[in-house]
């Protein structure tokens, strides 16, 4: 149980509070501002991202009162509140196919804009006149306890948004309280990960062609000890994510005539990540040619990832995994059933967030069919489209364990390293107890459906 205190009840407070501790030391304002010197340019991205603005009021005729001026009004620092300020600084700090990689969705991005629309739309029931002075924000999921009801999901490419980013990633997620899943597609080696930290963490699987691959990856998993193992089952085929190929992605990151403006323009993340020692797929060692491409990486997925998979391949991983298994990639109740009855002990209700099959409803829209059709057999995770602390209170109304992010993750890693992704913890914490409290609940683990108004058109949300 923790009681609101001021500070808690603020998420800018929060915030500014890590920012005297922390964030002033590494952001300078030249390191924010990569666009100085721009003029309306300027102007308009510091107002995104609420720069607090400087005083002019010291006297011209004495020199010294400039230097007595900036200790009583240091330079101008964000405020950093919210997570679409962590997407802000992000997009300004990394070059631009790495940012829109995690920024975007696959073919029209109908999907991908449904899930943030459809959490958007569902309202909270404002309840007043109950004691909320003490609440409780930890939640069990899968026999673990979360400080909160949000772990990390597993990304792919991750230490490219910031050097060894999922070292940070599973630092700052282990410092917090909450689970980490490392992607198979990751940057930073299993191996890398497990030296960062001392307590478990969660693989994520692709089932390959090549069987051998995968029983490696699982014995590796097993070797460093991580608690559960996360199949993803939503790509037996990769999306076309458009942006990608425009952008002239490549694993390893390249300069060339074509971003050599941008990437200059990030001078931090080209000393740390494009001259850094991890750049390509860490758990991919020797499997994967470095020509570089995206197409090469397209190409090598389509050539490896097992189109075949059906459920009969869940007893094969089973065989091999005896501890627990996620299903994540499910959005229809008939296959939340199947999940169960081939021993998935939970699954994500996924639909990668918007990165694969568009035109497919939102996670948030088929949650209720897939907790009713699932029952109290496994538990259900959600993820799509989570950026606010009120996303996740709306996932847990409709039964939701917890919730998983992607972008959000990501977003702040590559806003401030490890101390981002405590930031955007923070905001999350901070914004899901004030919602809680302001429905009148205490409890994460209590959340109901009651919380929650009737659904507008389009949203189902079944009682
Ligand atoms: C850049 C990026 C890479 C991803 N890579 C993987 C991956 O390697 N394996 C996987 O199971 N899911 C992957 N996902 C999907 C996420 O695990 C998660 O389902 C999705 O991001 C949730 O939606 P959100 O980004 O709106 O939070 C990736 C997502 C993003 C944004």
């Amino acid at each position: 149980m923790s009681s609101i205190q001021p500070a808690q009840a603020t998420p800018s407070l929060v915030i500014e509070n890590r920012w005297d501790d922390v964030v002033a030391a590494r952001l300078s304002a030249a390191e924010l501002l990569p666009h100085r010197g721009l003029g309306p340019e300027k102007e308009r991205v510091g107002s995104e991202v609420g720069f607090v603005q400087e005083s002019n009021s010291h006297s011209p005729s004495d020199p010294s009162s400039h230097s007595k001026e900036a200790l009583r009004h240091p330079p101008a620092m964000p405020v950093v509140n919210c997570i679409s300020d962590l997407r802000e600084l992000a997009r300004r700090r990394i070059p631009r196919a790495i940012f829109e990689y995690a920024d975007r969705g696959s073919y029209d991005e109908v999907t991908f804009n449904r899930n943030r629309r459809d959490l958007a739309a569902l309202e909270f029931r404002q309840r007043v006149m109950v004691d909320v002075s003490k609440q409780s924000l930890t939640t069990t999921v899968l026999g673990e306890t979360w400080t909160i009801p949000v772990g990390i999901g597993p990304t792919g490419l991750t230490g490219l948004f910031h050097a060894n980013g999922e070292m940070l990633g599973a630092r700052a997620a282990q410092a917090y309280g909450v689970p980490f899943c490392l992607s198979t597609m990751s940057i930073c080696s299993i191996e890398d990960v497990r030296s960062a930290v001392t307590k478990p963490f969660w693989f994520q699987l692709y089932l390959m062609r090549d069987r051998g691959f995968n029983e490696e990856l699982i014995e590796r998993a097993k070797a460093a000890q991580c608690s559960a193992l996360m199949l993803t089952v939503d790509m037996p085929i990769q999306g076309l994510r458009r942006r990608d190929p425009k952008n002239g992605l490549s694993i390893p990151p390249r300069l060339t005539v074509r971003n050599a403006i941008d990437v200059a323009m990030r001078p931090t993340w080209a000393m740390k990540v494009l001259l850094g020692k991890r750049r390509t797929f860490g758990n991919l060692a020797g499997r994967m040619s470095n020509t570089g491409g995206l197409t090469t990486l397209s190409q090598w997925i389509a050539s490896q990832f097992d189109p075949t998979v059906t459920w009969q391949d869940i007893d094969w991983v089973r065989s091999r995994w005896p501890g627990k298994l996620i299903i994540k990639g499910i959005l229809d109740a008939e296959d939340a059933k199947l999940a169960c009855e081939n021993a998935a002990d939970a699954l994500v209700v996924s639909n990668h967030g918007g990165r694969q099959l568009d035109g497919a409803p939102s996670t948030v829209s088929v949650l209720p069919e897939i907790v009713d059709a699932v029952g109290d057999r496994c538990e259900v995770l959600f993820d799509g489209g989570v950026q606010s602390g009120q996303d996740v209170l709306k996932a847990l109304a409709l039964s939701a364990r917890g919730c998983l992010i992607g972008k959000t993750f990501l977003y702040a890693l590559a806003a401030m390293g490890e101390k981002g992704v405590m930031t955007a913890l923070d905001i999350l914490r901070s914004e899901l107890q004030v919602s809680l409290a302001l429905t009148g609940t205490n409890d994460v683990r209590q959340v109901g459906r009651d919380v929650l108004r009737d659904p507008r058109p389009g949203v189902s949300v079944c009682r």
